[in-house]
């Protein structure tokens, strides 16, 4: 059932003369909804003027709990959220599990355009630019929706200012789940006003290696294990992980991400923080 079944619902939110007033905390607008399969979609909302954040960075976003039953009191039902648009972007974007019995996302994903959404305006997160050292080729390792902080820095001119090369792995169950990544990279690809920005032939840089464990595909196998066995490297032409070249960042699930880490830490690279730059940084897709 993970088929592509993209379904985009998109119309103009209502110009500041006719604008609704808001009627939750911190509520922004939903501009755009895509359901990428029965488990993915991403929404666009607006973005608050105030608002300033580094590309791959996260927020708390959410929705009104439901009423206490004896008190009748609302309270938010927040959770993290990577944001998965740019930071020079008028909205900002959202790529989003549905847990079917998940507090948040079993009600998140029937959201239509028009309605609100509670952001809380405090973006903070490890995958950032300013948490690495300088270095050559920059690898962005994800699993799932781990993509999404990616789906941000791969649509900023300083991804492509800082590395002459970028490679993103993108590792999921199924083909379909791998719909939004890839129509996200092919859109760079032909994007005239990155191309502007950064200068033509920059997406020569971006090199994107999908692969799927549990559906054929043109590259089956856990990132890992292609990285271990040195098949990723063979496939992409490059000669391994080194820390004076190398710069990387993790975000799936926990086990991914401790696998990964340990990988990386075999070739020689070093966490590092916002406090502490280093070779590599991570963060998890989701808790667990
Ligand atoms: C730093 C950070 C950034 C995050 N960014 C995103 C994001 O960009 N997109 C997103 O969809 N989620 C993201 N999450 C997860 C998100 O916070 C919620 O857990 C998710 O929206 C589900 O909420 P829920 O209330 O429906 O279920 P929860 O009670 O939060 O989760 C229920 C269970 O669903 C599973 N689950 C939760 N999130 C995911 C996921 N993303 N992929 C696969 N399984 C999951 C886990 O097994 C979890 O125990 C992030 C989490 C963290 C810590
Ligand atoms: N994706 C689905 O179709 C689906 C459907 C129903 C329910 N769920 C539930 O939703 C939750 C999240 O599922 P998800 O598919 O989004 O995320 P996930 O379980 O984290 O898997 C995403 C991808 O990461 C890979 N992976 C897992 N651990 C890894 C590791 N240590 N090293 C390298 N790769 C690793 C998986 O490979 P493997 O396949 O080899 O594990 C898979 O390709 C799970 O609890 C799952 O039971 C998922």
């Amino acid at each position: 059932m993970n088929e592509i079944t993209q379904v985009t619902q998109s119309t103009p939110v209502p110009t500041p003369a006719g604008k609704a007033v808001p009627t939750l905390p911190d509520a922004q607008t939903v501009t755009q909804v895509t359901h990428w399969t029965d488990r993915l979609f991403s929404f666009r909302l607006t973005r608050p003027a105030s608002l300033r954040f580094r590309s791959g960075e996260f927020v708390m976003i959410g929705l009104m709990g439901d009423p206490h039953p004896e008190t009748g009191k609302q309270k938010p039902l927040l959770r993290a959220y990577s944001i998965a648009s740019p930071s020079w972007d008028d909205e900002l974007e959202f790529y989003s599990i549905k847990v079917p019995d998940g507090p948040l996302t079993s009600r998140l994903q029937h959201i239509q355009v028009g309605d609100e959404i509670i952001l809380r305006p405090k973006p903070v997160g490890t995958l950032v630019h300013d948490a690495l050292l300088p270095g050559k080729r920059l690898w962005l390792f994800a699993t799932g929706t781990g993509f999404a902080p990616y789906a941000s820095l791969l649509r900023d001119p300083q991804t492509y200012e800082d590395y002459d090369e970028i490679i993103v792995t993108h590792t999921c169950r199924e083909v379909g789940e791998l719909a939004y990544g890839a129509q996200l990279i092919e859109q760079i690809r032909n994007d005239e006003m990155l191309a502007e920005l950064i200068g033509e032939g920059f997406a020569d840089k971006l090199r994107y290696y999908p692969t799927t464990t549990r559906e054929d595909s043109p590259k089956m196998g856990r990132i890992t294990d292609l990285l271990r066995s040195g098949e990723a490297f063979e496939d992409l032409g490059v000669p391994g992980i080194a820390p004076d070249v190398d710069r990387a960042m993790i975000c799936g699930n926990l086990a991914f991400n401790l696998e990964l880490k340990a990988l990386l830490e075999g070739f020689g690279l070093i966490e590092g923080a916002n406090s502490k730059p280093q070779h590599y940084v991570v963060e998890k897709a989701f808790l667990d």
